[in-house]
């Protein structure tokens, strides 16, 4: 049996006017989880939601969310995510000086915490801190936008990570974000990823959000080695 597969929609592409409705509506679709990405336009050139957006539509649905930091110097502000209602804080790993003190502070928090890679980071930044995080994510686009393309360099990387995990006897889940859909989730599946961010692919399937999560769990599931 394969690790479970998660399908986690970002709320980028969302309605920010009706966003409990679209949380909500996520929810009832089948996602496992919710990720907010959290922009700073310093540490990437776009700027999102702060915690009190979150924890605004937290009581709009009961699966766990999750907060990607890509934000400078995240520590100040860790505790915030946690209060808005975050079970998972994600902190990129090029966005703080002292990232084993971070995730660190996350835990002591009373929450998970994972780390992030963009895609010129190697897995190495992080193999010192991997026996302190509860999953890994590896970016598979740049991050700062949806509606970008897959990046199938990163497939390697996956592979690389899964099998450094393997060998640990670490027993982390390995999400990816950036161009999953229907073309692409297949590929990242097989390199070793199991949670599954997507956007734009959940948003513009003509037969609805229901038809776009269970397409894409189909595929993944069908996709996970065993
Ligand atoms: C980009 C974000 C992603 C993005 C995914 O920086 O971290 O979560 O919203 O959107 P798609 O699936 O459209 O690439």
């Amino acid at each position: 049996m394969g690790r479970p597969v998660c399908i986690v929609p970002s709320v980028l592409p969302a309605d920010f006017a009706r966003l409990g409705e679209e949380v909500a509506a996520l929810q009832a679709a089948g996602v496992d989880r919710i990720q907010f990405d959290v922009m700073d336009g310093s540490f990437v050139p776009n700027i999102t939601f702060g915690p009190d957006v979150i924890a605004a539509v937290r009581p709009h649905a009961t699966v766990p969310f999750e907060a990607q930091l890509m934000v400078h110097n995240p520590d100040p502000m860790l505790g915030r995510w946690v209060e808005a209602g975050c079970e998972l804080v994600i902190v990129h790993a090029e966005s703080t000086t002292h990232l084993h003190r971070s995730l660190g502070i996350v835990h002591e928090l009373g929450a998970e915490v994972g780390v992030a890679l963009n895609p010129a980071t190697p897995v190495s930044a992080v193999e010192h801190i991997l026996d302190l995080v509860d999953m890994v994510l590896v970016m598979t686009v740049n991050p700062g936008f949806g509606g970008q393309d897959y990046l199938p360099s990163m497939g390697p990387k996956i592979t690389e990570l899964r099998a450094l995990l393997d060998r640990r006897g670490l027993d982390l889940d390995i999400e990816v974000d950036g161009g999953i859909g229907p073309t692409t989730i297949a590929h990242a599946a097989e390199a070793g990823a199991n949670w599954f961010i997507a956007g734009s692919a959940l948003y513009r399937d003509p037969e609805g959000l229901q038809h776009a999560v269970d397409d894409l769990r189909a595929r993944a599931e069908a996709a996970v080695p065993a």
